[in-house]
């Protein structure tokens, strides 16, 4: 039986693997990555996920070349300005996963403005992890919880998970079913890992521009297949 996943998550890599194999500048091969950025939420929202969540920037990849890093921040505000007359049109809401406080002011600004004109969309939940990572969220979620805590006078003793994870810059999302990652590499690279307790795992080889909907669908078809059994 063929079960669909709520929420699938991707780890968008290979981008710079795909413009080197044909010679071309990265910033060509992050350009066709956004193209297959609309294409996985196209046919996402078609096919009836309900959550869809994309790895667009590491907390780890302020650590390469500024000029690459700049490429990315301009593009992420580009995308986001053509596509959010699209996500109104489709009943998309965004989120908008990690801290957007390092990013430049502009692209923050537009991150949150998006959010709220798509707020009320129920259509499919499209989450953006921007200067995401893992290790980070759960700090941060720290953080904020023990304070929560200690305002009312009560201590870590008291600290539950449904609680910590209120705090997590996915609350309010389920957690992932399945993280699909491309461009052959097995790791999770700091995406979703209090999150991923249970989440099946694909690793596709395509790189993500060529990842297409039948990569997609085959990624589907077998997350039907696997049994799941949460320790049980
Ligand atoms: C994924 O592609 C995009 C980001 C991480 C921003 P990469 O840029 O990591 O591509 P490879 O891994 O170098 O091929
Ligand atoms: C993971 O890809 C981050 C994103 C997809 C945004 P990386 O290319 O940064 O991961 P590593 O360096 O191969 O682990
Ligand atoms: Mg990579």
């Amino acid at each position: 039986m063929n079960t669909l996943p709520k929420h699938v998550a991707f780890i968008m890599d290979g981008n710079g693997r795909w413009a080197e194999a044909r010679n071309l500048p990265r910033a060509l091969g992050h350009r066709a990555g956004a193209e297959s950025v609309r294409r996985a939420v196209k046919f996402a929202r078609l096919r009836g996920i309900q959550f869809l969540t994309l790895y667009a920037f590491s907390t780890e990849n302020w650590s390469r070349p500024g000029e690459e890093v700049d490429n990315l921040m301009e593009l992420m505000a580009s995308f986001l300005a053509s596509e959010l007359p699209g996500l109104l049109e489709n009943g998309i809401r965004l989120k908008v996963l990690g801290d957007r406080a390092a990013l430049p002011e502009s692209l923050g600004r537009r991150l949150s403005e998006a959010e709220g004109l798509t707020a009320g969309m129920t259509g499919m939940t499209l989450s953006l992890a921007i200067n995401y990572g893992s290790r980070d969220e759960i700090i941060r979620a720290a953080r904020r919880a023990t304070d929560c805590l200690a305002a009312s006078g009560r201590t870590g003793g008291q600290l539950t998970q449904d609680f910590f994870a209120s705090f997590l810059d996915t609350a309010g999302l389920p957690d992932p079913d399945l993280i699909i990652r491309t461009a052959g590499e097995m790791r999770l690279s700091n995406f979703l890992l209090w999150q991923a307790a249970y989440a099946e795992l694909f690793f596709s080889r395509r790189p993500w521009p060529d990842f297409g909907e039948d990569d997609f669908e085959e990624a589907l078809r077998e997350y039907g297949k696997r049994t799941r059994k949460f320790g049980a």
